[in-house]
């Protein structure tokens, strides 16, 4: 395509501080991701910066000039940290691949992304958003409950333990999860069922992708059962020797009218939340046939080993290069677009 192309990232560290969960870097990316993501743009003929995304990015962007970002930094700090990167972006007006401000800031924020799932009849799990830890009275839902945190992602705070079965441990698992995170906790019925994410690509209009299914029915001797943090970030090579490695199958093991469904609901969480280019929806398909929707990730990992959106692509018949590609081409479309209505806009009113 021959742009110039600055890749904005967080990258991965090695915990050092034996006060931080072993999760805290979990969202950020390997220096293998952000080489493997560079080598593939860089292979559709682009000229490719790395561009790290800490304080010093204003300075970065309003020093050097690109034709689009390539934008997986996840944030730093705060409750709208993903945000953080398309904030700087929006303000300079330099076009960016992937969700904007609005999106990140609510996908963060899973009750949030509920609230408006429920709105426009989104099967989501049911839930309560808990503030303070201490005193929880009867939640007035149906155990097994899940806690997790409510604006976390990369499966942060996620581990079998936190699937309780009594109000007793709903207390504990809230009390560690609130005490670990320091943030507001979700509980949610936790739904038995099949476990799908479907990627989405493109925006006229947004296109799903084969549905990926994770089968944990070989990690039993592991006693992981779901996606839980160690099943995802656990390297394939150590997963496998842990009984950590679940069965992918793409597309899923889904008829062809529950595929339809499964697809119809994710396209409709990605555009109620706002999505634009890219994203991945966690959905638990129950045996009644409900597609249970639990959240939207406009910022889906890329690892090119580990993660679900280059392997559901792959399926689709894309390379991990292609896929990189595909997502500025779609992504320029869509600026091109806005331009265009802009300046339609502009002239009707002069
Ligand atoms: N209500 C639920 N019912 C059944 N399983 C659940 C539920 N909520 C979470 N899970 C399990 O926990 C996993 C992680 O949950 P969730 O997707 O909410 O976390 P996350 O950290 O945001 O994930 P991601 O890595 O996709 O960002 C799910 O993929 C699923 O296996
Ligand atoms: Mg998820």
């Amino acid at each position: 395509m021959g742009l110039k192309v600055a890749l904005t990232y967080n990258l991965k560290r090695k915990i050092e501080d034996a006060d931080l969960p072993d999760d805290y870097y979990s969202e950020f990316d390997s220096r293998e991701t952000i080489e493997t993501i560079a080598n593939g743009l860089r292979s559709g003929g682009n000229e490719v910066f790395l561009v790290e995304a800490d304080r010093g990015l204003l300075n970065w962007f309003q020093n050097n000039e690109v034709d689009i970002v390539f934008n997986i930094a996840e944030g730093l700090d705060g409750e709208s940290r993903e945000s953080q990167v398309p904030a700087i972006l929006d303000f300079l007006n330099i076009p960016y691949t992937g969700s904007g401000i609005l999106a990140l800031s609510v996908s963060l924020n899973k009750a949030l992304t509920k609230k408006l799932f429920e709105q426009a009849d989104i099967p989501t799990p049911k839930h309560r958003l808990i503030r303070q830890p201490s005193g929880i009275s009867d939640l007035g839902l149906r155990y097994p409950l899940i806690v997790k945190p409510n604006s976390e992602g990369s499966g942060k705070g996620i581990t079998v333990t936190s699937v309780v079965r009594d109000r007793e441990e709903l207390a504990r698992e809230v009390e560690r999860t609130h005490r670990i995170y320091k943030q507001e906790i979700l509980v949610e019925e936790f739904i038995d069922g099949k476990e799908l994410t479907v990627g989405i690509l493109g925006n006229d209009p947004p296109v799903a992708l084969p549905i990926l299914e994770i089968d944990f029915s070989n990690c039993k001797g592991s006693g992981e059962y779901f996606y839980t943090w160690k099943v995802k970030e656990y390297e394939k090579e150590v997963e496998e020797s842990l009984g950590l490695s679940p069965l992918w199958h793409c597309p899923a093991r889904l008829s062809e009218a529950d595929t339809a469904k499964v697809k119809d609901v994710a396209l409709k969480a990605h555009s109620v939340i706002g999505c634009v280019d890219l994203s991945r929806v966690d959905i638990i398909f129950n045996e009644d046939g409900i597609p249970y929707v639990l959240e939207v990730n406009p910022l889906p990992g890329l690892d090119p080993k580990d993660s679900n959106l280059p392997y559901i692509a792959k399926c689709a018949g894309f390379s991990y290069a292609g896929l990189m590609n595909k997502i500025v081409e779609v992504s320029l479309e869509r600026h091109k677009i806005k331009n265009k209505n802009l300046a339609l806009q502009e002239r009707s009113l002069r």
